[in-house]
């Protein structure tokens, strides 16, 4: 029992109230009220913790400090010297940059279309938010549910921001990457005459969430990996890239890489390179702590913004509304959305609901502020934050006794292993740091502004606008990881290998650091988390 002393108090008024909350349907936010909790409360909103970045190809682009800070810093390779026109360490035709979902599936693509390819990633193959995600896939493969309403679910939640093509491919491709996946192997949930089972997400306007249980990610991982290495595609780990290689005429041409072990640099050439080196939750935007894995520092996002790619919305942050607040040991840790899909409601100290359980991210995550610090109706912790409860104890009222250990396995035995039977007591969840809407801006390719290059994943922008919803992260990386694979795949059939490697632009960026006085001492891309201990 992790609830003693005053929260032990608290968590009776939770209990008194579940069995008058089953059924009753808490209004949703109107247009006017979502805008003004949004304007008021949403943490993108707040004018202090952004500024203007002041080199590259988006100067002037308003960004999180911590992200401008990235952009504006020297290159690793600023004293370096590197021979780039020697024999390269490797020499493929398309290089991926990341061993997530999105790289693993670039790399299948771009392998069956007959290419050389290589995977360089940072930690090992499949250290990922990928592995990490939880709730579901979203794709519209019900007979009452269209790509054309999948469409509109993802503009309204992306406050019609989104760039439309790119929305268009996300949801045309959606259902055949839930076949694609399966003949694959991935084990999504089902009923037993074999249909899938789906479920809503906040926004949904279908039950389009597709998922292995709430471990989703590590599943659709497990499968990638193994294929990919059943195709014997090269991968090497522990190799970072560190900058990406331009050829004469300014095209993507490979990248250094960075051997973590070694400490040697290593050029490896490529006709064409595919970025996927996912978010940057681990900048930990405004102090926030982060549901992400700990090598999403950004590291795509400088080395394709040195290399000319522009970014899009590199401003909108999203804060998954329920991350775990306490036991601390859980701080920030992901409460998948499935928990709210199931029926699990947000509860002030009073026990009473206070937000539609299924309101878009970025406006439950308001709400959830809003009842904390304005309201001052959030429940004190002993570690001096304020939270809410998440009441997932109703989820067993509502369907079943036993639905949490067969739906939410994994939540489960994350919070058991602190004393918190979900089951039986609600859970405690503040706003955590989850996700970047925005990113180095694509076509519906894959590519960038620069030639040959292209990006896939979270490091990619515009799909979703400035809010995702959920499931369609598991969903982007491999629509936009597997088209950018072919694409790559088939230009690289017409290239001849690249010629002048150099690192020109590099130098160009030095120039404008100095010119404009930005950089301090920083050195981008960071790598690891500035509290990493080497
Ligand atoms: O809540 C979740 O399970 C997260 C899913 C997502 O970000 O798509």
């Amino acid at each position: 029992m992790a609830y003693t002393g005053k929260l032990g108090e608290l968590v009776k008024k939770v209990e008194e109230s579940r069995t008058s909350r089953v059924g009753v349907h808490y209004p949703r936010m109107s247009q006017e009220e979502r805008q003004d909790v949004l304007e008021n409360f949403h943490p993108d909103y707040n004018k202090n913790g952004f500024r203007n970045v002041k080199v590259g190809v988006n100067k002037g682009a308003r960004m999180p400090v911590e992200m401008a800070d990235v952009f504006e810093s020297w290159s690793r390779l600023r004293d370096v010297n590197l021979d780039l026109n020697a024999a390269p360490d490797y020499d493929v035709d398309v290089l991926i940059i990341g061993g997530g979902g999105a790289g693993a599936s670039a790399a299948l693509e771009a392998h069956a279309a007959g290419s050389e390819v290589m995977i360089a990633t940072k930690l090992r193959f499949g250290d990922a938010n990928t592995m990490m995600a939880q709730g579901g896939i979203q794709a519209a493969d019900k007979e009452n549910d269209t790509p054309a309403i999948h469409y509109l679910d993802v503009v309204g939640g992306g406050r019609f921001e989104n760039v439309p093509e790119l929305a268009r491919a996300l949801v045309m491709d959606a259902p055949l990457v839930i076949k694609w996946l399966e003949d694959l192997g991935t084990m999504f949930d089902k009923k037993d005459d074999g249909t899938m089972i789906t479920i809503h997400g906040g926004g949904t306007s279908r039950k389009r969430m597709h998922a292995a249980r709430d471990y989703t990610g590590a599943e659709i991982m497990r499968t990638l990996r193994d294929e990919v290495l059943n195709k014997q595609i090269t991968v090497v780990e522990f190799c970072p890239a560190v900058e990406i290689l331009l050829d004469k005429k300014g095209q993507a041409a490979g990248a250094v890489l960075f051997n973590l072990e070694t400490e040697q640099y290593l050029i490896a050439r490529a006709k064409t390179v595919i970025i996927a080196t996912g978010g940057s939750g681990r900048l930990h935007y405004r102090g926030f702590p982060t549901s992400n894995h700990y090598g999403a520092t950004a590291d795509g996002l400088i080395i394709g913004y040195r290399a000319g790619a522009k970014t899009i919305y590199a401003d909108s942050i999203q804060y998954h509304p329920t991350g775990g607040a306490y036991p601390p040991q859980l701080l920030g840790l992901l409460v998948t959305e499935k928990t709210r899909g199931l029926g699990a409601t947000p509860l002030n100290i009073k026990g009473e609901q206070f937000v539609y359980h299924l309101e878009t991210r970025d406006v439950e995550s308001s709400a959830i502020i809003r009842e904390c610090d304005e309201r001052e109706l959030g429940v004190p912790l002993p570690t001096g934050i304020t939270a809410v409860w998440l009441d997932s104890p109703i989820i067993e009222l509502i369907h079943g006794e036993g639905t949490i250990e067969r739906q939410l396995p994994a939540m489960m035995r994350q919070f058991q292993r602190f004393g918190v039977d979900i089951r039986k007591e609600p859970m405690l969840i503040y706003p955590t740091l989850h996700y970047q809407n925005g990113g180095l801006l694509i076509d519906e390719k894959g590519m960038t502004a620069v030639e040959k290059l292209y990006v896939a994943g979270e490091a990619a922008g515009g799909i979703h606008g400035t809010n995702r919803l959920m499931g369609n992260s598991l969903l982007d990386i491999i629509v936009f990881g597997r088209r950018a694979g072919r694409h790559a795949a088939a230009v690289s059939k017409d290239s001849p290998v690249p010629e002048g490697l150099n690192l020109e632009h590099v130098n160009v960026y030095h120039r404008e650091l100095e010119e404009t006085g930005a950089a301090d001492e920083r050195v981008g891309p960071m790598l690891l988390p500035h509290y990493t201990h080497r």
